[in-house]
This record gives C-alpha cells, structure tokens and sequence, in this order.
C-alpha cells in the first residue's frame, strides 16, 4: 500500500497546474517566459493576480490532498514516517515532473499544502513571515528562501516537533533552497525579477 500511495503522490505532484493554465488557456509556453518556472509566481507575473492566485491554489491543493484525503483513503497514519515520505514525494513530483521531462517548479505552494495538514500552526506562521518578506522587497522568491529558513524554527517552537514533520520540512526547506539557485545568482547581480501588487491594465 505504501509503494501506492507514494507513486500516487508523485503523480499528483507531477501535474504541472501552471503550465497547463498557461499553454491550454492562454496558448503561451511558461517556461519561456519571465523566470521560466512553472509556478503561480510565474502565472502571475504574466497574466495577473487571479491566474496567480488560481495556479497557488491548485498547488497547495495538491499537497494538502496527498496528505489529507488521499492520505487517509489509503489508510497512512496520519503524521507519521508514510506521510512525511508522500508529501516529500509529491513535492518531488512538481520539482521533477515527470510530464515535462523530469523538468519543474519550486515547490513552494505544493510544501505549503503538505504541511498545512501536517504541521498547521508553524506553516501559517511561516506564511506570515513570507508575506511580510514578498510585500517588503516585492521578490517572491525572497519570501521563499525566509520562509523556508523560518519554518523549521517555527515547528520547534510551537511544539510541532514530531520527527517525521521535522525531518520533512528541513528537507523541504534544503529543496526550496536548492531549486532556487538561479533566483540567489539573479538577487546578488541585482536583476531578480520582482511582482507588482497593483493592478494590470489588462484585468
Ligand atoms: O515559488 C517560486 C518563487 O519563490 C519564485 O518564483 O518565478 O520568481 O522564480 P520565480
């Protein structure tokens, strides 16, 4: 049943929500545009804040429903070793999908929805300390890289401390940092590309 559940949180993970939107709703390819990821970032950079915010929906779903429904339907003990491997995984999936050549996003909203279900308190806490970082230098990616430092820290601190949950989201945190090397070169040149909070003139 294990070995189930995790192919099944790869495949979900895997579905590249942003780049469907992209390429079937407004026939653009995402990845040659703006940062070339995939992700909501990138959705809403290139066609405003209710694409943005549909695609970060559609992520954080995905994780949450590893963990959450598809979690228990499969009878995997809630916050244990099987449930921290599944969301890893299907954080994998969107970062290595294999639907685009084992190429993907960040993993940022699809982390955010595995440990909304696993470890709430320290994960809305440290969404607090990403919007701060976002509205303060408009660079999501800089509210990613804080948030990702932050949120061990929160899980220790409010008691969220189970091995599995902690041992996952120092992993989750090493991957959110990994897969946004490019982001740090572009920060240190001074070019990273940064979102507006106004409104398009196209919405
Ligand atoms: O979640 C991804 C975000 O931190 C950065 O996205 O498009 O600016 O590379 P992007």
């Amino acid at each position: 049943m294990t070995a189930i559940y995790l192919a099944l949180a790869y495949l979900l993970g895997a579905i590249p929500t942003g780049y469907l939107f992209a390429r079937f709703v407004k026939g653009v390819d995402l990845r040659q545009v703006g940062s070339g990821n995939i992700g909501a970032t990138n959705v809403l950079r290139a066609f405003g804040w209710g694409p943005g915010l549909a695609v970060l929906a559609a992520d954080v779903a995905k994780g949450a429903l590893v963990d959450g429904p598809l979690a228990s339907w499969l009878s995997v003990a809630p916050g244990g070793w099987v449930a921290a491997a599944g969301g890893l995984t299907a954080v994998l999936g969107h970062d290595y999908t294999v639907f685009l050549g084992m190429r993907g996003g960040k993993g940022v909203a699809t982390s955010c929805g595995v440990l909304l279900v696993l470890a709430p308190r320290s994960t809305l806490a440290t969404l607090a300390v990403f919007a701060v970082i976002v509205r303060a230098t408009r660079m999501v990616s800089a509210g990613s890289l804080a948030g990702a430092l932050a949120l061990p820290l929160f899980l220790w601190l409010l008691g969220e401390r189970a091995a599995p949950a902690f041992c996952l989201s120092l992993l989750l945190a090493g991957l959110v940092w990994l897969k946004h090397i490019p982001n740090i070169r572009r920060m240190l040149a001074g070019t990273e590309n940064t979102i507006s909070f106004g409104k398009r003139r196209d919405e």
